[in-house]
C-alpha cells in the first residue's frame, strides 16, 4: 500500500461491487425509454468511476465531460461554480443526463450543474457519485440526495480512486485516507 495512506475505506473489491450495482441500477431505470442516455463526467476526479461504471451498463450509452472549479468553499457565502469546460449538443431535450461525480462534498457543484443542465432544456438530470460525504453538506443544500450512491463516509481526507490531493494520488485503485502529516492536518 502507498506509505502516505493511513488505512483503505474503500478496496478494490467493494468497488467493483458498487459499480456493478449501481450499473444494474441504471439499466433498470432507463429501459425503453426511446430516449438518449448521456454519462456526463465531471473532470478530472471522476474519470476512473465513470471508466469502470460504463463498462458495466447494459443499455446503450453516450458520453461526455464538463470541467467546474468551485470557489468560496466552505465560505458562509457559499462558493461560486466556474464552467471551464462545457456541454455542447442540440439535441437535450431527447437526453436523458446522468452526471457522474467522484464526491460530494457540499453538494454545490452538483446542485448548481443539475440546475445549469435542466435550464439547457436536458430531458431528465440525474446525479450518481461514488462517495457522498453528507457531514460536510452545506446548510442550504441538508436535503440534496444523489439519486446513485456508492458509499457514503465519514468526513475524513480521502484520496485515491480519482481523488487527489495536489493532483497525487489520483491513479490509486482503491480509496484511502491521506495520512495527516502529508497535507499538514
Ligand atoms: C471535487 C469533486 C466535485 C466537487 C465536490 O472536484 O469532484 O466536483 O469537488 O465538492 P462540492 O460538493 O463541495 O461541490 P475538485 O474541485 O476537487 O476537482 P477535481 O475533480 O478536478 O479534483
Amino acid at each position: 500500500m502507498n506509505p502516505n495512506i493511513a488505512s483503505v475505506l474503500v478496496d478494490e473489491a467493494e468497488i467493483d461491487r458498487i459499480t456493478t450495482r449501481i450499473a444494474a441500477e441504471i439499466d433498470r431505470d432507463y429501459q425503453n425509454t426511446g430516449r438518449k442516455l448521456l454519462l456526463l463526467c465531471i473532470l478530472k476526479g471522476s474519470v476512473v468511476f465513470m471508466g469502470d461504471l460504463m463498462k458495466k451498463i447494459t443499455l446503450p450509452v453516450e458520453i461526455d465531460f464538463m470541467k467546474v472549479s468551485s470557489y468560496g468553499s466552505g465560505t458562509v457565502s457559499g462558493g461560486q461554480v466556474n464552467i471551464l469546460l462545457d456541454l455542447h449538443r442540440k439535441d437535450l431535450p431527447d437526453v436523458d443526463i446522468i452526471i457522474v461525480e467522484d464526491i460530494i462534498d457540499s453538494g454545490r457543484t452538483l446542485s448548481y450543474l443539475m440546475e445549469y443542465l435542466r435550464l439547457k432544456g436536458a430531458h431528465s438530470v440525474r446525479t450518481c457519485t461514488m462517495l457522498d460525504k453528507p457531514e460536510r453538506r452545506d446548510e442550504k443544500l441538508r436535503d440534496f440526495r444523489p439519486d446513485y450512491v456508492g458509499a457514503v463516509i465519514p468526513d475524513e481526507f480521502v484520496v485515491g480512486y480519482g481523488l487527489d490531493y495536489d493532483e497525487q494520488y489520483r491513479a490509486l485503485p482503491y480509496v484511502g485516507i491521506l495520512r495527516p502529516e502529508v497535507y499538514g492536518g
